[in-house]
């Protein structure tokens, strides 16, 4: 199949221009892959199949929200309206509420339940031009559950529409039943529910929470390099409460993302810099949770570590079901330009994801794309509540048939 796009402004988020801007400009499809993009009136070939005239509209690379918990049962409302009267995420998480809870529902939840609700979520998501999506695991905890979130995300990956990439977190947090044995539940993940996931080929990363209610770095260096040895890179949730210096241990292993980063300091930034470790900025969870501290993005923009943004979906810090509405936030509290906000859920993002196939408009890559009923790029990032998706091509085929 082979289509042209025009009467389009196309964002390339190609380096060297703002937004790699093209105005007048064409985008040739051929075998769900980009041909050609540039400037309308230098496109010669004639031969396409298919015109489609997008009305002056813009075209960006479709959005990659590489950073979510989009697999579990139940909402943690009430645990959001005692965190409203005071109590910290820390205080609940070591009361057993948390995480842990979130857990309990998902253990409880059969297959075709949490496909359902996953499913529902991600058509919210997609709706905003998301045509790759992480999901992690780690609201089982223990062999069965943990597959059962896998299972559910590779099932909603096989849909034509999106990619889903398939993160194993096992070491998300201590279940009620090893809470005397933190020791044995790391073995467990390491010999026995690790091995499962490889052997069954859920997943394409592997991901830990590195924190003082969470796991130590020796023990996330320990999962990381199990996951290493069967060929899975890595990512981490580093620094989102205190500084454990698990950043620097990750980018030392070679991670492909470390996530949160509010309490990131010099080392750790030179680490990830020198690894080529992406920053995911998640502002929905520092939101949520009203934190004060910010991820130092001076820092980061100095040392030229690139930075994503994503939405976290999870049912604790952040229940955000909108890229649009964390890259506006990436803008308002971290101080992010909207540029760096749509390049943190295009360029960067596919790069937090191993990808270099996607996230950029040219020659090669994959013909995902996104067409918004907005004038400026800027725009995507400027209003909260409003979506302007107005069409979707995933691997060059549009989303709503054709
Ligand atoms: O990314 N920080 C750890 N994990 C999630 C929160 C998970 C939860 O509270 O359920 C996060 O914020
Ligand atoms: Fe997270």
């Amino acid at each position: 199949m082979q289509r042209l796009l025009t009467n389009c402004r196309v964002a390339t988020m190609r380096s060297g221009s703002p937004y790699g801007l093209i105005e007048n400009a064409a985008v040739a499809i051929r075998d769900g892959h980009i041909a050609w993009v540039g400037i309308a009136a230098d496109y010669a070939d004639d031969s396409f199949e298919e015109r489609v005239d997008l009305g002056g509209r813009l075209v960006t690379p479709g959005l990659i929200d590489c950073h979510t918990h989009l697999v579990y049962a139940g909402n943690r409302a009430e645990e959001w309206s005692l965190r409203l009267q005071g109590a910290s995420y820390e205080e609940i998480a070591r009361r057993g509420g948390g995480i842990v809870s979130t857990v309990s529902a998902t253990r409880a939840a059969g297959h075709s339940q949490l496909l359902e609700a996953t499913r529902a979520r991600l058509d919210v998501l997609l709706a905003e031009g998301v045509t790759t999506v992480e999901v992690k695991s780690g609201y089982g905890l223990d062999l069965e559950t943990e597959l059962r979130m896998l299972r559910v995300a590779r099932e909603l990956g096989e849909a034509t529409e999106v990619d889903v990439v398939a993160t194993f977190l096992g070491a998300h947090a201590l279940p009620p039943e090893y809470r005397e044995r933190r020791a044995d539940y790391v073995r467990l993940m390491i010999e026995e529910v690790l091995p499962a996931v490889a052997a069954e080929g859920l997943a394409d990363a592997v991901d830990a929470y590195c924190e003082g209610i969470a796991f130590t770095t020796e023990e996330v260096r320990s999962v990381f390099e199990s996951a290493q040895a069967r060929g899975l890179p890595l990512r981490l949730h580093a620094e989102q409460l205190s500084n454990c210096q698990g950043a620097a241990m990750a980018a030392g292993m070679g991670a492909l993302s470390c996530d949160h980063l509010e309490y990131l300091d010099d080392a750790g930034v030179e680490a990830m810099a020198a690894a080529g470790t992406v920053a995911v900025l998640v502002p929905g969870a520092w939101y949520y949770l009203r934190e004060t501290q910010e991820p130092p993005v001076d820092a980061l923009r100095s040392a030229k570590v690139p930075i994503a943004v994503s939405t976290d979906h999870n049912p604790g810090t952040s229940p955000v079901l909108s890229i649009l509405a964390a890259m506006n936030m990436g803008c308002v509290l971290f101080g992010l330009s909207p540029e760096e906000a749509l390049r943190g859920a295009t360029a960067n993002a596919a790069r937090a994801l191993g990808f270099d196939d996607r996230g950029v408009i040219e020659p090669g890559k994959l013909a995902d794309l996104a067409v918004w009923d907005v004038q400026s790029p800027a725009e995507l990032s400027y209003a909260l509540g409003h979506n302007p998706c107005r069409r979707v091509f995933k691997a060059g085929v549009s989303r709503n048939g054709g």
